[in-house]
């Protein structure tokens, strides 16, 4: 089921996968597809729009951060930024975004966006979710659309570095798979329409090679999972957005497809708060 499957084929399992290990195959795997990925979403993705998932909710429109117009001067970080195109348009908005991600090569991508060199309006770190490089408040706003997420075996750890490096009144956005998804089949025509496995199996999707190694990892969280993590991060939660899918929208990005997304949400934004100020 793999949205992103464009390698030459490893073999489809489920079974456990440790946070190194989900890592690890992150990384090469990101490192590897990226200018596949970029290719065939970066017309969607836009150089500087800011876009949550396959639906196409822009945050122009959805200001889940809040007001575009109180972004201005906003320390920002973007957690699995990919080629950072969200985090140019949160400095177009006059915040100072900081983009991290993993990969390099997706990193290499924003980059490339950016005329091949730093600019300074946005800036690129590359590390892991899970061990961030800053210190403690150092951000007044965190978000992240489909990064990282989705494919570590630990949220909460991610969940409680993002909660340790915002200050007291911050907010974190962050776009998901939506889990019911895990039940279809991961296929954007009606076969992708009959429950095929239990929504409460929490068994990771793995790609493997022939000698067993993870090349592809994602992790499953239920919604009510998902809402336990935020909360045992230290976050409240503001809001869980289930975006429909537009009429304007007739493009298919994996198994998300306008048949499926009329009638199965397809993504899920948690907004979480850090109270105090
Ligand atoms: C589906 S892409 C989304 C990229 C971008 N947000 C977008 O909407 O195009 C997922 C990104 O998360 C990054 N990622 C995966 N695991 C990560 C981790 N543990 N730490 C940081 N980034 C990670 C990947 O390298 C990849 O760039």
């Amino acid at each position: 089921m793999s949205q992103y499957a464009m390698d030459n084929e490893p073999q489809a399992t489920r079974r456990d996968a440790s946070d190194a290990e989900s890592s690890r195959a992150s990384r090469g795997w990101w490192d590897r597809n990226a200018d596949e990925y970029q290719r065939e979403h970066g017309a969607f993705l836009g150089d500087d729009r800011f876009v949550w998932g396959p639906e196409g909710l822009d945050e122009a429109n959805a200001a889940l951060l809040g007001p575009a117009a109180e972004l201005k001067g906003r320390r920002v970080l973007e957690i699995g930024a990919g080629a950072a195109q969200c985090s140019r348009w949160l400095a177009a908005q006059g915040a100072f975004p900081v983009a991290l991600d993993l990969s390099h090569r997706q990193l290499q991508h924003a980059l490339r966006i950016a005329g091949g060199t730093v600019d300074g309006t946005v800036d690129l770190v590359e590390a892991d979710a899970g061990a961030l490089p800053f210190r403690d408040d150092s951000f007044d706003l965190a978000c992240s659309a489909y990064g990282a997420l989705p494919f570590v075996a630990e949220p909460v750890q991610v969940l409680r570095e993002v909660r340790r490096v915002l200050r007291p009144g911050g907010r974190f956005v962050f776009s998901v798979t939506h889990p019911i998804r895990w039940a279809f089949p991961d296929e954007p025509g009606p076969e992708g329409l009959s429950v095929a496995a239990s929504y409460f199996d929490r068994t990771p999707y793995v790609e493997q090679d022939e000698s067993g190694r993870a090349v592809y990892v994602e992790h499953h969280r239920t919604l009510g999972d998902r809402v336990r993590d935020v909360v045992a991060a230290g976050f409240r939660l503001v809001d869980l957005v289930e975006p429909e899918w537009p009429e304007w929208n007739t493009q298919e990005w994996g198994g998300w497809s306008p048949l499926r997304g009329h009638l199965i949400p397809g993504t899920a934004i948690f907004v979480c708060a850090v109270d105090g100020a």
